[in-house]
Parts: structure tokens; C-alpha cells; sequence
């Protein structure tokens, strides 16, 4: 008994949550540097002050004898958050809501809880980051007012799930679970063992009620979930909500969906009166474009299954500094680097004396290699100080030799630039097929405006 009450130190990662008995400066598990954090392990409580009935363990049952009533999903009625979710709520599922703070998230649950109040579905709102006042001050200012909305601020998951259990709402938000605590686990409040156990407190108590949990959960600088890793695995749906702050475009990504696909993500406007779904991205992005000016470029991304029009600026000025900046906004950095390389070994267009910047207008973030091209096209353009055609757009990605490489979903990307007004063709010869498939089922007078190109020269041969 002596050694079962002993009071142990224990070093856990607040990265992935690998524990340690020595203290370390870089995990073993994962390889962050300094994330051990010590903790005092106590004995383990017989019995954590949470109801029974979320910690007992069920026996085993026939298939055949498992009830289904047909648990009809909970639409909300906000299309860019019902369709991330694969066509509503499932009554019972944990979903987590990661981002950075300040991006929108309270405001996105809080417009959530109103959609499923003004349906006449109860809902308990729990803050441990802000007061009654606090979120009734929010609340107005997105128009939300629902008797049926309670609001609490605490953070003890016990009392919480006592309330839960008198109120029994269709849904429970916990704002956030950095800020959550269970009085049975030693931890610190935020720790990965506290916010590790408050989580699948909160997951049996979802699926014994049946009552969705809302989760809310802080991401830190390298975009992961603050706390541990495991928090992905316990819940059935994880959403990220993205943007930059200096913007009102977002973003709302899934990254699991145990429910639906993870290919959708809903897009969104930070309006005065809370997050507004946007039906057409690309005007919205593509709002401030004038006349073409040099380093200007339209490139179709894929955000989800869904085609967005993005405008590329560059910029290239002479640099005065030993070691040229570079700065990169909207796209990846070391993408703009290999271009720069291959821009000027390939096709010896140097840049090594200049500062160099790239920026997508209107806040969104590229993701993929397919807008190579339009980013080569916009770098090269600004260097020779020559527009390209505002109904112009290119589409490849570009590899170290130079060669133009195929994209995936051509079709899509097409339609949308049509859709918008573009009625000029860049394309990777790879991608002949498709491209010529699609316009024939589109509309087949448009083939002379199509260019097919192998290798980055040609663009440059067909564009300067
Ligand atoms: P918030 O939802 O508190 O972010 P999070 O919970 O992710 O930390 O949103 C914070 C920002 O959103 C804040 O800077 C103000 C802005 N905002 C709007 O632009 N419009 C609104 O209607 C609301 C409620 C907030
Ligand atoms: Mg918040």
C-alpha cells in the first residue's frame, strides 16, 4: 500500500504528451525541444467526483441487440458549417474547435448555439475564459438572445456536468479546455493530464446523454493544439479555424471527421455582427483587383473540393542589404525560395540582388504546388516590369529542372475561372487530356486560347 501512495515526479510533453521519468531538453517521442514539463504524479484518487455513471465501463452487447433510432443529425442551417460537418450535427459527437486566439472561435460556437436554440434545442454554454457579462456583451452583438441558451462561467468539469445533467441541453460547449479542470487530477489547470482526462470525461458524458460536446481548444505558434496530441484521437470531429487576424477572410478546416468527409471546409467573413458563410470566394477575394499591374496574377486554388480564385502579388526591388530579404504572406516560404532558385538557374532570371515579396491578397493561404506557375509568372513579371493580361490565368507546378507538372483537379479550377470572367490558358502539357475533355463537355469554341507548356521557358517565351 506504502508504494501505491507515493507521491512520484513525472516529466510529460506538452507537445505529444510522452512521459519521462528524467527531465530531458528534448522529447524522445517526438523530438520538440523543451517541452517536458514536470509533474507531480499523486496517487490516483479511488474515485474521480465525476458522476458514476461517465466512469463505469459498459459489458459488451450483441450487435444485433444495439438500438438505433435513426439519431437524425441536427442541422443547423449554416451551410458552411453543416457541410464540413458531412450534413449537420450527430447528436452524441465530440468536436473539437482548434485555432489561434482571437480568430473567431467563441464568436463561430456562440452564432452555433443560437442556430440550434432558435430550433428550440437547449444548449449550455461554459466559459473558464470569460464571465457572464463578457459573453452577454458578445452575445448582442451578434443578435443572439435565446431562452433557451444558458450560460455559464466555470471551470470545473464536475460542476459542469452537473449542470448539464439538470439542464440536459442538446449540446454543451466547453470554452476552452485550456481552461478546464477535474478536482481528482493533480495537474495544473492546461496541463496535458488535466486537459487529457477533463476530454474523456467530457466524451463519455457525450455519449451516455447523447448530447454533443462542443470543444474549444487553443492552437500554439506551430499551429498544433496546445496540450496533447491524444485530444485528436479522443474526439470524433476536429475543425481548425484559420485566417490571419489583419484579415476577415477564414477558414474552417477539417482534419478529422469520423461523420463525414475531410475534404470540405467551410469559408467565412469576420463581419462587425460575428462570422458571415461566403457562396462566392472568389469574387470576394478577387474584390479589390484593378488593371493588371506587373507581379499580378490569378491562380485557382482548392480549398476543400472547392475552387477559389486567388490574386499572387510580387515585388522585387534592388536590395541595399548584404543578405536580400524575403518575405512570403498568403504562401509558403521555402516554396518562393526553390522558384527563385529555379527561376535563376533555369531560366537565368536573377533575383540574388533583390529584395524579393510575395503576397496573396485577401488573407487566404495556398497550400499546394499548383499555383507554382502563377507565382513564377507573377515574380517574373514584376522582374520585367511587364502586366500579364487580366484574363490570363496559368496553372502548374513547377519542378527543380524547370518542367511544368501536372495538377490534380483541372476540371473544377477551369469551371471557376470561367465562371470568373478568364478566359486565357496556361496549362501543363500533362494535363492535355483532361483539359481538352472538359471543354469539349463545357464549351468547345475556347481551345485557341489554351497554351500547354513542358517546361517554365515556354511560359516565359508565350508571356515576355
Ligand atoms: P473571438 O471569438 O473572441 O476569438 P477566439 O475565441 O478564437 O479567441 O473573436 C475575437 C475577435 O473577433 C475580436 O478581435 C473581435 C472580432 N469580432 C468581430 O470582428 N466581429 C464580431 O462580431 C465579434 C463577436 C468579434
Ligand atoms: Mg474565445
Amino acid at each position: 500500500m506504502m508504494g501505491a501512495n507515493k507521491i512520484r515526479t513525472k516529466y510529460v510533453c506538452s507537445n505529444c504528451g510522452a512521459e519521462t521519468l528524467k527531465w530531458m531538453g528534448r522529447c524522445p517521442q517526438c523530438g520538440e525541444w523543451n517541452t517536458l514539463e514536470e509533474q507531480v504524479e499523486a496517487p490516483v484518487p479511488k474515485r474521480i467526483a465525476v458522476s458514476e455513471d461517465y466512469l463505469t465501463p459498459s459489458r459488451p452487447q450483441k450487435l444485433s441487440s444495439i438500438q438505433f433510432n435513426g439519431n437524425e443529425r441536427i442541422l443547423l442551417k449554416m451551410t458552411e458549417i453543416d457541410r464540413p460537418l458531412g450534413g449537420g450535427i450527430v447528436p452524441g459527437s465530440v468536436i473539437l474547435w482548434g485555432g489561434e486566439p482571437g480568430i473567431g472561435k467563441s464568436t463561430l460556437i456562440l452564432q452555433i448555439c443560437h442556430a440550434m436554440a432558435s430550433q428550440g434545442q437547449g444548449v449550455l454554454y461554459c466559459s473558464g475564459e470569460e464571465s457572464e457579462i463578457q459573453i452577454k456583451l458578445r452575445a448582442e452583438r451578434l443578435h443572439v438572445n435565446d431562452d433557451n441558451c444558458f450560460i455559464y462561467a466555470g471551470s470545473n468539469i464536475e460542476s459542469i456536468l452537473k449542470e448539464a445533467e439538470t439542464i440536459k441541453p442538446s449540446m454543451l460547449v466547453i470554452d476552452s479546455i485550456q481552461t478546464m479542470y477535474l478536482s481528482g487530477v493533480e495537474s495544473p489547470m492546461g496541463s496535458p493530464a488535466q486537459i487529457r482526462d477533463c476530454t474523456s470525461a467530457l466524451v463519455r458524458f457525450a455519449k451516455k446523454m447523447n448530447v454533443s460536446v462542443m470543444i474549444i481548444g487553443h492552437v500554439t505558434k506551430e499551429g498544433n493544439l496546445a496540450g496533447p496530441r491524444i485530444l485528436e484521437h479522443m474526439v470524433d470531429v476536429v475543425f481548425y479555424l484559420e485566417g490571419d487576424r489583419s484579415y476577415q477572410f477564414r477558414v474552417l478546416r477539417t482534419v478529422k471527421n469520423r461523420f463525414g468527409s475531410t475534404s470540405e471546409s467551410g469559408l467565412f467573413i469576420m463581419e462587425g455582427n460575428g462570422l458571415r458563410g461566403i457562396e462566392d470566394p472568389s469574387g470576394y477575394l478577387l474584390r479589390n483587383r484593378t488593371a493588371s499591374t506587373p507581379g499580378s496574377t490569378v491562380a485557382a486554388c482548392m480549398e476543400g473540393l472547392r475552387p477559389v480564385l486567388v490574386e499572387i502579388q510580387a515585388l522585387s526591388v534592388h536590395s541595399v542589404l548584404a543578405i536580400p530579404r524575403r518575405i512570403a504572406a498568403g504562401c509558403d516560404y521555402n516554396r518562393m525560395i526553390i522558384l527563385l532558385a529555379v527561376l535563376e538557374k533555369r531560366n537565368h532570371i536573377h533575383f540574388s540582388t533583390d529584395d524579393v515579396y510575395l503576397n496573396v491578397a485577401g488573407g487566404f493561404k495556398i497550400r499546394e504546388t499548383a499555383a507554382d506557375l502563377a507565382m513564377a509568372v507573377s515574380l517574373i513579371s514584376v522582374k520585367k516590369d511587364t502586366p500579364i493580361p487580366k484574363d490570363l490565368m496559368a496553372l502548374g507546378e513547377i519542378g527543380l529542372t524547370g518542367e511544368i507538372m501536372a495538377v490534380s483537379k483541372i476540371g473544377p479550377r477551369l469551371k471557376e475561372a470561367m465562371k470568373m470572367g478568364f478566359n486565357h490558358f496556361i496549362l501543363p502539357d500533362a494535363n492535355r487530356k483532361e483539359v481538352l475533355d472538359f471543354f469539349q463537355s463545357n464549351r468547345g469554341n475556347i481551345e485557341n486560347s489554351i497554351r500547354f507548356v513542358k517546361k517554365l521557358q515556354d511560359v516565359i517565351d508565350i508571356l515576355f
